[in-house]
Parts: structure tokens; C-alpha cells; sequence
């Protein structure tokens, strides 16, 4: 019946309601856009159900994504020194630190799919090589001394990346960046703290400390990504207030603070170039290799391959996990529609 009424509508009244309705579409949109703007200047937020362009989904799509991976693939190089910690104390520290990385990346890729993005979906680009992470987690750590300097560094550098990213405009993402923030500051301690034993240790140790430091100096500085003037989407992503700071911006005040911290260390900072600039306020440091950066983000680091093959093993072998859960899930779903039907009966 309700077929051949469709049918039986005269074609002008039909084209008419869908003006009508595209009408009304474009209504929501427009209306959606104004709410959109109000929110970008007032600097507050949005939240998953508002109307958002698609640019900035697809935008914060790929940063929550690519920041998701990035701690999950971080967790590599530590957990390789989880076995040979060299005390019982370190070894939980370095266990809780590993760990927390798997939350950040848990936290991250519940904000991605906010977006309607599925985790099935991000964890498949990851493990075929077609999705991006931070260049850092591509370089091996050597030696004890690594650990120190991952934490102060690489967690430093993060510190200064993500603080910014807690007043990020998508309420999502700057929620979990409050908490993984507060989580970073004590990876960056743990870190400072074993450098700084290595350092009052013996003349080996100190050496150790030392060449950590320099072998993870230049890729940490890499981290807040390629200079300014070659980073062309910065922009619209800091009018949209998923970037706070620009790169160079960014990498200035790490190197400020670093500065500092390494005199308490009692080690130095393998660049001579280092300077505060009195004219422009910055800090400025010696020049970086670029190409190595674009080399490694392109999936020819040092370590690249290996990071994604045991990303892939860790997956395989997890698959009795997610088919528990999802059992598990069908169950109590089965007992709960139980429940109701018994209920109304
Ligand atoms: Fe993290
Ligand atoms: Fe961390």
C-alpha cells in the first residue's frame, strides 16, 4: 500500500519535498557552521555530536590516530629493557611506565573513534605499514642509559607538545590529554632521575649517561615535527585550536628547559649552536638532518621494520583476547535480553 501511494504522488509535489528537505539540510549545515565559528572564537569546544566541517574530523582523525599509534609503538624500545632492569625497583618503575603508554594509546584511539573512526580500521594501517607514528620510537635503544634518556627527552618533548593539546578544541581529546599529561610528567622524572644516578656513578656510567643523551638529542628535537616554514597544514590546525604552538615554537622552549636540567645533570647537550637570542626571546640551537627525519617518517629508520613486525606478532597473538572478550560480551548481551523479556512477561 504505502508503495503505491509513493507512487500515486503527483512528481512536483515530490520534487517539492525534497527541496524542502535539502532545504532543511543545508538549514542544519549552515546553522552547524555557526556554531562551529562561535566555538573556534569563543575558544571552547566540540563535542562529537556537533556539526563539525569535515576537514577538521578528518584532520583530528589523523593527529588523535597517528598520536595513538605513537604510544602504543613507544612502548617497544622500553619494553626490550624490562627484562634486563638492573634492580628489582627500576624494573616495576619501567613496567608502570610501559604500561601507561598502552593507556595513552587506549585513551587516544577511544577519542579517535568519537570520531567514527573504527579501532579494527587503526590498528589494520598500523600493521600494514600505511599509517604514521612519531619518527622517535624508529631509533633503538642501546644501553641502560637509554632508558634514562628516552624518559627525559623523548617524555620531556612530548610534555611540551601535549600541554598545549589539554585546551585542544575537541572535548575528547583535550580530556585525555589532561590525564596522560599529568602520567608524562612522572615518565619524564623517572627518566631524569636515572640519568642523574648514571651521572653521579662511576666514570663509565656517566660516560653511558652521557652517550644516551647525545644519540636521543637531535631526534627528540625532531619530534615537534619539520620547521615552520615547511609544515603547511600548522596553520589551519592552529585557527582550529588542535595546535597551540608552532613547531619551532615548541622545539625553542624544550631546548630552553633542557638547557637547564642538563646542568643538574652534570652531563651536556651535544650541540654547540645552543643560544637564547635577547633580540626575538628564543632559544635557537644548531641545525638538524632533515633528510634523516624524512627518511625515517618514509619507514627507512633503523628500526621501522622491526617495530612493525613485533606490532603485528603482538596483535596475532592477541587475537584469543579479543575473541574472549567479544564471547563474553555476547554473553552477558544474550543474559541481559533475557532479563528484559523475562521482566515483561
Ligand atoms: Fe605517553
Ligand atoms: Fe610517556
Amino acid at each position: 500500500m504505502a508503495a503505491q501511494n509513493l507512487q500515486s504522488v503527483p512528481a512536483e509535489l515530490s520534487r517539492g519535498e525534497s527541496q524542502e528537505q535539502s532545504q532543511e539540510a543545508a538549514q542544519r549545515e549552515a546553522d552547524g557552521q555557526a556554531n562551529f565559528d562561535r566555538v573556534m572564537a569563543e575558544d571552547s569546544r566540540i563535542e562529537p555530536r556537533d556539526w563539525m566541517p569535515d576537514a577538521y574530523r578528518k584532520t583530528l582523525l589523523r593527529q588523535i590516530s597517528q598520536h595513538a599509534h605513537s604510544e602504543i609503538i613507544g612502548m617497544q624500545p622500553e619494553a626490550n629493557w624490562i627484562s634486563r632492569a638492573p634492580s628489582l625497583k627500576r624494573k616495576a618503575i619501567l613496567m608502570a611506565k610501559v604500561q601507561d603508554e598502552a593507556g595513552h594509546g587506549l585513551y587516544l584511539y577511544s577519542a579517535a573513534e568519537t570520531l567514527g573512526q573504527n579501532r579494527d580500521k587503526m590498528t589494520a594501517d598500523l600493521i600494514a605499514g600505511k599509517a604514521r607514528y612519531s619518527s622517535i620510537f624508529n631509533y633503538p635503544a642501546l644501553t641502560w642509559a637509554d632508558m634514562g634518556a628516552i624518559g627525559w627527552l623523548v617524555d620531556g618533548a612530548a610534555i611540551c607538545n601535549q600541554v598545549p593539546l589539554c585546551r585542544a578544541s575537541y572535548g575528547p581529546y583535550g580530556r585525555a590529554m589532561v590525564r596522560i599529561c599529568k602520567e608524562e610528567s612522572f615518565h619524564q622524572r623517572q627518566g631524569f632521575e636515572i640519568l642523574l644516578e648514571l651521572s653521579h656513578g662511576t666514570p663509565e656510567q656517566k660516560q653511558m649517561a652521557q652517550d644516551a643523551v647525545n644519540r636521543w638529542y637531535a631526534p627528540a628535537l625532531m619530534m615537534f615535527g619539520p620547521p615552520d616554514d615547511d609544515s603547511p597544514n600548522s596553520r589551519q590546525s592552529m585557527a582550529w585550536n588542535i595546535k597551540r604552538f608552532s613547531n619551532d615554537e615548541l622545539r625553542s622552549r624544550f631546548v630552553g628547559m633542557m638547557v637547564e636540567q642538563v646542568r643538574v645533570l652534570g652531563l651536556t647537550l651535544p650541540d654547540s649552536e645552543i643560544r637564547f637570542n635577547e633580540e626575538t626571546r628564543k632559544w635557537e640551537h644548531g641545525p638538524l638532518d632533515w633528510n634523516e627525519f624524512k627518511e625515517v617518517l618514509a619507514g627507512r629508520g633503523p628500526c621501522n621494520a622491526q617495530r612493525l613486525e613485533r606490532r603485528r606478532e603482538a596483535h596475532d597473538d592477541g587475537a584469543w583476547v579479543r575473541e574472549a572478550a567479544a564471547a563474553y560480551a555476547a554473553k552477558r548481551q544474550a543474559k541481559q535480553s533475557m532479563t528484559t523479556k523475562e521482566y515483561a512477561a
